[in-house]
Order: structure tokens, then sequence, then C-alpha cells
């Protein structure tokens, strides 16, 4: 049999004009996907940059309010709060203070923009003496003994008016644990974006020194999923919608577009993507070197996110292409 070599059949056809390759586009990337991750500390003074990720500042949370702000009236759909403390314990309990950064952060944001949707982080790495994301025994991160210090942590945002809380720590049954303390405590409207597929990745290294989260011993291998597991992926998304989940998160994103087309295909719940921390550096400092042209790679990056499967897609460049626009690649 001879190939089709039809001259009816022209898929280039509709590849011939912006306009024709605008109209059959099969997603798109717009600003109200986006979600900002914000990083927010103690203190006055003014936002300190983080080396590893240009462009990125700790702030105080009267400035991450001005920029919440800026970056909502920009188009962003979301910010992302992530909180550092005054003083690290081996608890944590910075975390669930009312006056820490985050809290003080998420009041402030709601004063200045009352409509915008604020995302807090739920963990503990950043403010436990040793870097792990929950409470330690014998050595051991103790699963059952840190889900009570998340979920404080939880209502602490709620009651500072967090619209959804996002727990990060990948303890077991983390999302069950905020779900019944956040309805105990009169919360039942705020939602849970759960880190469901959050893998132990070399991609998270530049988000722990603006964070200053980076475990002092060993590594987070034992409680975020193996690079290695999709199977075992789809199962901690299946397992944090049963206990009940709002929005599911899957990430790193690049590195994941399988996992994140399988959740597509197989749950009809919001999906979330983090172009995580290292994804951002490589982009930054390979432009930085002229080896790449930024807006289309990081333009490129998104839309592959996007047809992989994502609804909505945390990023540190949400506020950049709200700016600069969202154009196909
Ligand atoms: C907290 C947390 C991390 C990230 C988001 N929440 C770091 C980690 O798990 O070590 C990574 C985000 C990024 O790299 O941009 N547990």
């Amino acid at each position: 049999m001879s190939p089709d070599r039809s001259p009816a059949l022209r898929l280039r056809r509709l590849r011939r004009t912006v306009a024709l390759r605008e109209a059959v586009a099969e997603s798109r990337v717009t600003p109200g996907d986006l979600i900002e991750p914000i990083f927010v500390r103690p203190g006055g003074g003014p936002a300190e940059p983080i080396p590893s990720l240009p462009g990125v500042f700790r702030r105080t949370p009267a400035d991450a309010a001005v920029h919440a702000a800026g970056a909502v009236e920009d188009g962003v759909g979301a910010v992302l709060l992530f909180g550092l403390p005054r003083r690290k314990d081996p608890r944590g309990r910075e975390a669930a203070r009312p006056d820490s950064a985050v809290a003080s952060a998420i009041r402030a944001i709601k004063a200045r923009q009352p409509g915008a949707l604020v995302i807090t982080d739920v963990c503990l790495c950043a403010y436990t003496t040793h870097g792990h994301c929950g409470i330690l025994r014998k050595g051991e991160v103790d699963n059952d003994a840190t889900l009570p210090a998340l979920a404080r942590v939880a209502v602490a945002h709620a009651r500072a008016g967090a619209d959804l809380v996002a727990p990060s720590a990948m303890m077991d049954h983390q999302v069950a644990a905020i779900r019944e303390a956040l309805d105990a405590a009169g919360f039942a409207d705020v939602g849970v974006l759960a880190y469901s597929a959050k893998f132990a990745s070399a991609f998270y290294g530049p988000f722990r020194e603006a964070a200053d989260s980076a475990p002092a011993e060993g590594d987070r291998r034992g409680y975020q999923l193996d690079v290695r597991n999709a199977r075992e992926a789809l199962r901690e998304i299946e397992v944090d919608l049963a206990e009940g989940a709002d929005l599911v998160m899957v990430k790193p994103a690049l590195p994941s577009l399988d996992i994140l087309a399988r959740a597509r295909a197989r749950f009809d719940v919001p999906l979330v993507a983090y172009q995580v921390s290292g994804e951002y550096a490589m982009l930054k400092a390979a432009a930085a070197r002229g080896w790449l042209d930024e807006g289309r790679a990081a333009r490129e990056s998104l839309a592959a996110i996007r047809r992989a499967g994502a609804d909505l897609i945390i990023t540190y460049y949400a506020r950049a292409i709200a700016r600069e626009g969202t154009e196909a690649p």
C-alpha cells in the first residue's frame, strides 16, 4: 500500500497565520490561571533578593500586600504565601501563631485587596530548627504527632483570612486532619489545595535557600514521593480527595507531565501544577548566559504544563507573564 500523500491532506494549512493558529489553539495560558508565590518574612526593611531566584524577594507583610495587590491588578489568579519565622524551634511552633509573618501578610493583603484569592503553604520545614516538614521522634519524622501541628497552622491561616490552605508536608492523613480542624473551628468554607503528588525532587533547591528550609540532616525521601513512581502518585491524589481535598497538585511540573496527563484523565477536580524554583532557576540561568530566549522558553514550559492538563499553574513567572502577555510561544 502506498503512503497517503493525498494533496487534500495539508496539516500545515491551519498553521499559516497568527489568526489561524490562535483560532485552533487547543489550550491557552491566561494570567488568571497563574498563581504567584510570595515569601513573607518578619520584621521591616526593604525586600531581600534571593540569589538563586532572580526577581523573587523575601518581603515584609506590608510589602507582600503591595506586591499581592499589584499581581491581582495585573490579572494573576491567586497568590501563594510562604513564611519565614522570627525564631525556629524543634516543633516549628511559630507557624501557628496569629502574629506569624504569614498571618500578618494575609490580613494585610485582604485589607488592601479584599477580592484577592489568598492561598497559604502549610508546612513546618521553614519553622523547625532541623528543617524537616514534621516533628521528629528518635530522628524520624513522626507522622501522627505532626498532624495536630499542621492542623493548628491551617486554622491560624484560616483565622487570618486565607481562602485556601495548601498542606505540603506529605504526611499521611494531613488533609483529613486539616479538614476536620477547619470544620471544628468554624471554617467549613476554607478549602484545601493538597500538594498530593509531591516528588522528592532536586528542583526544590533554590526554594530551600529562599525559605531557609533545607533539612539539617538527611533528606525528604522518607515522606515525599519517589520520582520513579507514577501509580503511587495517582494513589496519593485519590487518597487526598477521599480525605476532602478540594483541589490537588502535582509538583514539580515539567518533570511530571505524565502524572498531570494521567491525573487529568482520571480525576474531575481542579488540577494544579507547581513550576518549582529549580525549573525557574534553570530558565533564568540559561537566559542570563544568552543560551535561551527566556520569554519564549517560559511560555513554552507553561503551555506544555497546561496542555498536559493543569487548570492552574503556580509559577515564579506569574506576575511577569501577566504583565507581558501570554501570547503563544
Ligand atoms: C515546603 C515546600 C517546598 C516547596 C513548596 N513547599 C520545599 C520542599 O518540600 O522541600 C518547593 C517549592 C519550590 O521549589 O518552588 N515543604
